[in-house]
């Protein structure tokens, strides 16, 4: 890796740790959803660098991709159990990185995604297989009496693609793709006292544009433009002004030139935990670049 590629995710791993933490730091009991986002999107801003997709604040048996919508009315709650999972670049270079903020009283399953990533981070070498991490995250989170959730995995990065080989998974597996030096990847165990599946909700906030192709409807042609500059990284419909967004939207995603990430979660009444970094593999190991 080129040292000025090696910089930017370096400078994209320390904004997001910070922001990471002093975000954590504004989920409370009572604090508007809506207003938390916002404060943390504009954060990243102020720091000069990008939101590699929008920031996901992911609650109870919700594990992923829930963001907050325009006229978010959601206010954080005794008992929530929130994931902040936080995207980060400097020049298209990523850094991802997520924590679980306890509002309740669930340490020990806060703890379960916590070692767990600790653990693979700590085995991470060129010739080690990602079926190795996954093992290791296995145990940690079942040894504390928890599901890892077995349908989301940690995923390489490339700059401005959030989802490259390999996937590192949550669970235990025989072998899978080894690890090279210059390798970029986040890993992400996600624990969760349901059936440690997670399945798609009805809520879409967060889409991402996957194809350039020429669409006749005037609404859709504008949201194209409105994020064009997003260069295929994901995208909030809280971040677009056009006012017939719904028909947008949906005839951007039936013409397939855009996907939507539904929100995704585990079993009614569960609580999910989530814990990421980002690393580089280096020649003895790796370095965390969101530590
Ligand atoms: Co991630």
């Amino acid at each position: 890796m080129k040292d000025e590629v090696m910089d930017k995710y370096i400078e994209a791993g320390k904004i997001a740790s910070e922001i990471r933490r002093k975000g954590a730091g504004e989920i409370k009991v009572g604090a508007s959803y809506l207003a938390v986002v916002d404060t943390i999107e504009e954060m990243v801003r102020d720091a000069g660098a990008g939101l590699a997709f929008p920031l996901n604040v992911s609650l109870n048996e919700d594990a992923a991709h829930d963001t907050a919508s325009a006229g978010d009315e959601r206010v954080f709650a005794q008992g929530d159990v929130v994931k902040l999972d936080l995207g980060v670049h400097v020049d298209g270079y990523i850094a991802d990185t997520a924590m679980t903020v306890d509002l309740g009283d669930h340490p020990l399953l806060v703890e379960a995604s916590a070692r767990g990533l600790a653990s693979a981070i700590s085995m991470v070498a060129p010739g080690v297989t990602v079926g190795e991490l996954g093992s290791a995250i296995h145990e940690e989170i079942e040894s504390r009496g928890f599901r890892p959730v077995a349908n989301l995995t940690g995923h390489g990065l490339d700059r401005y693609r959030i989802h490259t080989p390999p996937n590192i998974p949550n669970i235990r597996l025989n072998g899978g793709a080894v690890l090279e030096e210059g390798m970029v990847f986040a890993i992400e165990p996600f624990a969760s006292t349901g059936i440690g599946q997670v399945s798609e909700k009805h809520r879409t906030e967060i889409y991402q544009q996957l194809a350039v192709k020429p669409v006749r409807l005037p609404s859709a042609r504008r949201v194209l433009e409105e994020i064009r500059q997003r260069q295929g990284m994901p995208f909030s419909r809280r971040w677009l002004n056009e006012g017939k967004l719904d028909l947008a939207l949906s005839t951007l995603v039936r013409s397939q030139v855009i996907r939507a990430y539904p929100v995704l979660s585990d079993v009614p009444g569960s609580l999910v935990s989530q814990a990421e970094h980002t690393l580089i593999v280096t020649s003895e190991g790796c370095l965390v670049t969101t530590a």
